[in-house]
C-alpha cells in the first residue's frame, strides 16, 4: 500500500515526532510506501508530494514545527486559490496520478472535517489529532497542547516575578480560540491569580473589583485571559478606568510562541504512541477514523463523531473547580 501523509492547520509542537513514528512504523514495520504532501491540503490541490522515509524523520523527535508544513487556509473543498470554488476533483485526481491509496492527516477539528468529508468520497483517510486548543471532540490530550501548557505557564512565571517587582498588574493573553483549555491548565500551572475563560464570559465591574482586592492583598496581580474571552490590550482602558491612573498596568500577547519549539516530553510519547498506533489502523486498514486520546489510552473514533463542533470547557469540570477552589475565577 502507498501512504500519503500530511500535517494541517496551525502547527505546533511535536509534530515531527508523530511523523517520525507514523513513518517508521509504515515502513520499517509494516514494509508500505510513503510520500509527504507539503503544506496540509494545499499539497494536494497544487500537486506537492514527495518521497519520504524514515532516515529523514529519525533525528527530528524533538524539533518544533513540520517538516512537511502546513497551513490552516488550503480546504480543498472552498479553495481560496479558485475564489472557494469546490476543488476536491483536483485533490483526487493529484492522488490517484501519485498511486496513494490511503491518508493518514494529523490536525485539528478544520483537518477532520475536510478528511470527513474524502472519507465520504471514498478516500481511505486516518486521523490523528494535533492542536494547542485541545478542542478536538472527545478527544482529551491533542499533540502540542501540553507543550503550549508549558510556555504558558512559563511565561506566567516570569511575568509574576516582575509583576511583582513592580507593584503592576499584568495581563497575558493565549491563545485556544473559542476554548478555554489552555488557558486554564496554563493559568493553573504558571500560578495566575485570575483566569478568564470563554465558557464562563465575565462581567468587567466584577473583574476590577477583583483586581483591586488582589493589589491591596499582595500589592501585584497576575491575570490569564483566554483569547476567546477578551483581548488583553482591550482590558487596560476600562480597567483603568475603574482602578484609577495609579494602578500600573501592562497586557501582553503571547501568541505564536505557543506553538513554537521542542515538544515537552509528554508530546513526544503522546506523538509517538498515536503514530505507531495509527500505523497500525493503517497496515489493518481500519479507515474513516480519529485515533483519539482518552482515559489514558488511544482510543478509535468515527470521524463523523469528531467534527461539527468544538470541545469546551464544561462549566462544571474538575480543572474549573480547582481554579474556583484556588480563587482564581471571577465568581
Ligand atoms: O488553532 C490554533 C491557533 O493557534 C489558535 O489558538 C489561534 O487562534 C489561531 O490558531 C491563530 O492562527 P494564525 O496562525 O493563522 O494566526
Amino acid at each position: 500500500m502507498h501512504v500519503g501523509v500530511l500535517t494541517g492547520g496551525g502547527d505546533c509542537s511535536g509534530l515531527d515526532a508523530v511523523l517520525r513514528a507514523l513513518v517508521l512504523a509504515l515502513t520499517e514495520r509494516h514494509g508500505l510506501r510513503v510520500s509527504g504532501i507539503r503544506q496540509g491540503f494545499l499539497g494536494l490541490l497544487e500537486d506537492r508530494v514527495e518521497p519520504l522515509d524514515a532516515a529523514r524523520l529519525r533525528p527530528l523527535l524533538m524539533e518544533g514545527g513540520t517538516l512537511l508544513g502546513s497551513h490552516n487556509r488550503a480546504n480543498p473543498f472552498a479553495y481560496f486559490g479558485a475564489g472557494g470554488a469546490d476543488c476536491s476533483a483536483r485533490a483526487l485526481d493529484c492522488l490517484q496520478r501519485h498511486g496513494i491509496e490511503a491518508l493518514v492527516v494529523v490536525g485539528g477539528d478544520g483537518t477532520m472535517a475536510i478528511a470527513e468529508r474524502f472519507a465520504r468520497l471514498g478516500v481511505p483517510v486516518l486521523g490523528l489529532p494535533k492542536t494547542i486548543d485541545n478542542d478536538l471532540l472527545h478527544n482529551e490530550r491533542s499533540i502540542g497542547f501540553d507543550s503550549a501548557v508549558q510556555v504558558v505557564a512559563e511565561a506566567l512565571e516570569r511575568l509574576g516575578t516582575t509583576a511583582r517587582s513592580h507593584g503592576r498588574l499584568l495581563l497575558l493573553e493565549t491563545m485556544g480560540r473559542t476554548a478555554g483549555w489552555l488557558a486554564l491548565e496554563g493559568g493553573l500551572a504558571g500560578g495566575a491569580d485570575l483566569i478568564l475563560l470563554p465558557e464562563l464570559g465575565f462581567d468587567p465591574a466584577r473583574l476590577a473589583q477583583r483586581c483591586e482586592d488582589l493589589l491591596a492583598r499582595q500589592g501585584f496581580g497576575l491575570v490569564c485571559v483566554a483569547e476567546g474571552a477578551a483581548r488583553a490590550e482591550a482590558l487596560i482602558a476600562p480597567l483603568t478606568e475603574r482602578l484609577g491612573p495609579g494602578v500600573e498596568l501592562r497586557a501582553m500577547v503571547l501568541g505564536h510562541l505557543q506553538r513554537g519549539g521542542r515538544p515537552t516530553p509528554f508530546d513526544r510519547v503522546l506523538a509517538s504512541r498515536l503514530g505507531v498506533l495509527g500505523a497500525a489502523m493503517v497496515a489493518r486498514r481500519e479507515f474513516g477514523q480519529l485515533l483519539s486520546w482518552q482515559g489514558q489510552a488511544c482510543v478509535p473514533l468515527a470521524l463523523a463523531e469528531v467534527v461539527g463542533r468544538a470541545r469546551l470547557v464544561p462549566p462544571e469540570h474538575e480543572l474549573v473547580q480547582t481554579a474556583r477552589g484556588l480563587g482564581a475565577l471571577l465568581d
